[in-house]
């Protein structure tokens, strides 16, 4: 860890540390950090004995208003400046590869303390950045990245570190769940999604979050701190909302369900099988009282049986009290891998599931089903939307994969989701 500077001392008393932070990025997730440390700082100052002295920012456009105003000298649009600046702790809340990847790289390398909300990073790049806090004994730290404001990668990586975890899954991008809870009370998508981008939920790209993009990268970095599986190595089954979400909210209706996007990894001997994928479960089960941009991870483990974690999983403020956290956190290592991924394991798990499609030609969707080898499919018909569903008897996720290939060949807009109302979620 960086060394902090010791600066004078607070009421109680002790020895009050300076922490000097730089902060990459100042748009939702940033802008609630300064505004957090703008509104908490004395008071983390006289319970902590810790002063967080915020000393550069950079952003993209300096002159853009910001809703918490900064000393005009601490902003900056050049990232090489910006490295060039004495802190203990960079701070990253800009998003993508780059400079992202390179403020990473740079501020591992001169051993100073790493803390990042971007999962994109983390999940491609997290063990060679891991690696690199070892060997610069500087920390690395990303409870920010995933589920938001629910601290879920601290209980993994410290509550549960003499466990084991045998599964994790959950509703892990709020974007999508904030829509699907709109698209149940009848907005449009359009309607829905801007909404969401307005509230700050969304990536800068939001297919990201539509494609479910998001979330693979989320339980890819829960998979590794739970089960040491390399994320970037892990082959996540990826199925999202598009092309059609609007189709999966008639799936429920058809089935008398309620649609969730569904992130899960399980371990199993020698693999570990990862999905995110729509999911139909029952009106009243935990994953349908998820409602809005919050999110629900539950951990499956040997001694404490299950564990659910809940709360906003998207925002600028729960974010930034994750970095806050993160900053004001004792040093502690990352568990080190214990496990990897198969990267071609195929889920083994007999499931049902649902194939959405506009059309009426029920023939075609039963031959394709046929072809796929799959038997018993029944056709269901939502006149209202002109959808056809067909509900899957019990088979193994390649199967539907195979059918799903085979209307796709036929009809423009075919939507996977996995049926679950028989299930206790
Ligand atoms: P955002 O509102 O778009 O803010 C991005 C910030 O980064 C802006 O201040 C922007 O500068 C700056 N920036 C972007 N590219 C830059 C570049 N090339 N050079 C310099 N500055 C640059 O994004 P956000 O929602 O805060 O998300 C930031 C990160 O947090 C992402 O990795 C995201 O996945 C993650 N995250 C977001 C949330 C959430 O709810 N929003 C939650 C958890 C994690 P300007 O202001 O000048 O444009
Ligand atoms: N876009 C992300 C989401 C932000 O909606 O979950 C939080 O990581």
């Amino acid at each position: 860890m960086s060394g902090l500077t010791i600066a004078e001392r607070s009421d109680t008393g002790s020895q009050t540390r300076t922490i000097r932070v730089a902060l990459a990025g100042c748009g939702v997730v940033g802008g609630h950090l300064a505004a957090l440390l703008r509104e908490h700082g004395v008071a983390i100052e006289r319970s902590r004995g810790i002063r967080i002295e915020l000393v550069r920012v950079l952003v993209r456009d300096v002159q853009r208003p910001r809703p918490t105003p900064l000393a005009p000298h601490i902003l900056t649009a050049d990232a090489e400046s910006f490295l060039a600046t004495p802190a203990d702790v960079v701070i990253e809340a800009l998003g993508g590869h780059d400079p992202a990847e390179r403020i990473a790289w740079s501020t591992l390398a001169a051993g100073r303390d790493y803390i990042t909300a971007n999962k994109l990073v983390v999940a491609r790049r997290g063990e060679e950045l891991r690696d690199l806090a070892r060997r610069s004994r500087a920390r690395f730290s990303f409870e920010a990245a995933v589920a938001g404001g629910v601290p879920v990668l601290r209980v993994l990586r410290d509550a549960l570190v003499g466990d084991d975890v045998r599964a994790v899954r959950g509703v892990l991008n709020g974007t999508t769940n904030y829509i699907l809870s709109r698209l149940h009370e009848g907005t449009t998508f359009s309607t829905a999604l801007t909404d969401a981008q307005a509230s700050g939920f969304a990536e800068a790209d939001p297919s990201r979050d539509l494609d479910g993009r998001d979330a693979a990268d989320k339980i890819a970095i829960l998979a590794w701190i739970a089960f040491g599986t390399d994320p970037a190595r892990l082959r996540v089954h990826r199925a999202g909302l598009l092309p059609d979400p609007e189709a999966l909210i008639a799936a429920a209706r058809t089935f008398g369900g309620v649609v969730r996007l569904i992130a899960e990894c399980v371990r199993l001997p020698g693999a570990a099988i990862a999905s995110v994928e729509p999911v139909l479960v029952r009106p009243g089960s935990r994953f349908a009282a998820v409602h809005g941009a919050d999110n629900l991870v539950e951990i499956d483990s040997a001694w404490s049986g299950a564990l659910r974690f809940s709360g906003a999983g998207a925002g600028g403020a729960p974010t930034a009290t994750a970095l806050l956290g993160d900053i004001l956190a004792s040093p502690s290592p990352l568990s080190a891998p214990h496990s990897r991924a198969c990267p071609d394991a195929h889920d083994p798990r007999p499931r049902r599931w649902v194939l959405s499609v506009r059309c009426t030609d029920r023939r075609s969707l039963i031959d394709a089903c046929a072809a796929a080898g799959l038997t018993g499919a029944g056709v269901h018909a939502d006149r209202r939307t002109g959808t056809l569903h067909v509900l899957t008897e019990r088979c193994l996720r390649t199967d539907v994969a195979r059918a799903a290939a085979l209307l796709r060949a036929r009809h423009e807009a075919v939507i996977e989701s996995r049926y679950d109302l028989e299930e206790d979620s």
